[in-house]
């Protein structure tokens, strides 16, 4: 990804009240320390479940750090999307303890039923699919997030049933 983008890309209000609130949980003059609160609210609120490059420079302007430190937090972290996701982006953990209870199974019907790999998005939008590390639910392993939802004890049926009630859930809003 490109650093940095322009600095004219103005924030909602909606992103600068959430980074407030964010801000006002550290010390007088530790903005730096909101940035990841900072980014998701981007993220969320104004990047479509994405961040740029533009969106990123805005959060460390009104942070008011370089732009490279903003980058740095959005390229490291795995809850960060660097382009364009699904409405429904699943975020697959595939380390040590979900593949031995099978995430690989899991992985490959997502795929199959999906028709795209990870990194893509389906053509309607609606699904994204990423490769993740450990997100702390091992002990319900296998096990997938959507949005901030945790689906643990994945079996191929679960899955299923999942798939079809998000896709249900967007064609309740019209899509
Ligand atoms: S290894 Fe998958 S959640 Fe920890």
């Amino acid at each position: 990804m490109e650093c940095c983008g322009s600095p004219s890309l103005e924030l909602t209000e909606a992103v600068q009240q959430e980074i407030d609130h964010w801000v006002a949980k550290y010390p007088e003059g530790k903005r730096a320390s909101a940035v990841m609160g900072a980014l998701t609210a981007a993220q969320t609120f104004q990047g479509n479940g994405s961040l740029t490059p533009d969106l990123i420079s805005a959060v460390a302007n009104y942070l008011k750090i370089p732009p490279i430190s903003a980058l740095e937090v959005a390229t490291f972290y795995s809850m960060y999307a660097l382009k364009p996701v699904g409405k429904h982006h699943i975020c697959i953990c595939t380390n040590v303890p979900c593949k031995l209870k099978g995430s690989n199974h899991i992985v490959r019907h997502l795929k199959e039923k999906l028709g795209i790999g990870f990194g893509e998005v389906t053509p309607d939008g609606q699904f994204s699919l990423k490769e993740v590390e450990c997100m702390g639910a091992c002990v319900h392993a296998p096990m997938f997030q959507v949005g901030e939802d945790y689906h643990e004890n994945l079996t191929l049926e679960k899955v299923d049933h999942i798939l079809e009630t998000l896709k249900k859930s967007g064609e309740h809003d019209g899509q």
